[in-house]
């Protein structure tokens, strides 16, 4: 049996809970270059890519192999919408991490069939996966991905009901097409990945931190399944961390 690894580390600030993440995810990509990097959007990791992009400046040759993975996104946006994950994931983490087309593994937000491109996805990730590093935020009613909570959560990639909360969501202000479902990864893709890193920032998430510390697992709080997971590490700063 591996060693179950769960570690919650307080950071002073969200530059400080970046930068950790990314010490993180730099002793992986040493270990396995071709790793795959499954990544979430908003706000919470956006410091975190943008911190690996300034790491990749001073050593290149280390994220020549990484391939990249989308978690989820706002239907049906297509990717040329600023507001969608596509859009954030090919300005935030392909551009300057210059990942070449055939290491992102992505799907399309404004398929006709959002069913079928979910199931294509999910090919991909059985033909690709699983992911080795993957990077989470939680959303403020404890949806991972847009798995949000429920009676039961899915297991692989769904098109999934938004709920309200979910669809004020800072990245769609502005946006020119509103979404009307999601598309994400399940639970289980999620679980199944060999290393978890969930970073939590800012005094609105205070309470799902609270909920998420109280342990247990509840459908009712997606957050809470990453208890099940050996190997995790989650990073909080200080406007996060319930006193
Ligand atoms: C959205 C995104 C998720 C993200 C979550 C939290 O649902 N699709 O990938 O993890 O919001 O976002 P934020 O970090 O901005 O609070």
């Amino acid at each position: 049996m591996p060693e179950r690894r769960q570690r919650v580390q307080l950071s002073r600030d969200y530059d400080e809970m970046s930068a950790r993440g990314a010490d993180r995810f730099m002793a992986e990509l040493r270990q396995k270059p071709g790793l795959l990097m499954c990544a979430a959007t908003g706000s919470s990791p956006l410091g975190f890519y943008r911190e690996l992009a300034r790491r990749r400046e001073a050593a290149p040759d280390l994220f020549a192999r990484m391939r990249v993975i989308k978690l989820d996104e706002w239907g049906p946006l297509p990717a040329d919408e600023p507001a969608s994950c596509e859009a954030y994931i090919r300005r935030e983490i392909i551009e300057p991490l210059r990942i070449t087309p055939d290491r992102y593994l992505t799907f399309a937000g404004d398929a006709a069939d959002p069913v079928a491109e979910c199931a294509r996805f999910a090919e991909t990730i059985a033909q690709h996966g699983p992911i080795d590093f993957c990077v989470l935020g939680i959303g403020a009613n404890g949806h991972l991905g847009l798995n949000e909570p429920a009676d039961s959560l899915s297991e692989t990639v769904h098109v999934a009901e938004l709920a309200e909360a979910s669809q004020q969501h800072g990245m769609l202000a502005g946006a020119r097409v509103q979404p009307q479902y999601g598309m994400t990864m399940g639970m289980g893709d999620i679980l199944r990945s060999r290393a978890l890193l969930l970073l939590v920032s800012g005094a609105s998430k205070r309470e799902p931190m609270r909920t998420f510390m109280r342990g247990g697992v509840t459908t009712a709080f997606p957050g809470s399944f990453l208890w099940l997971h050996g190997n995790l590490t989650v990073i909080c700063d200080n406007d996060a961390w319930p006193e």
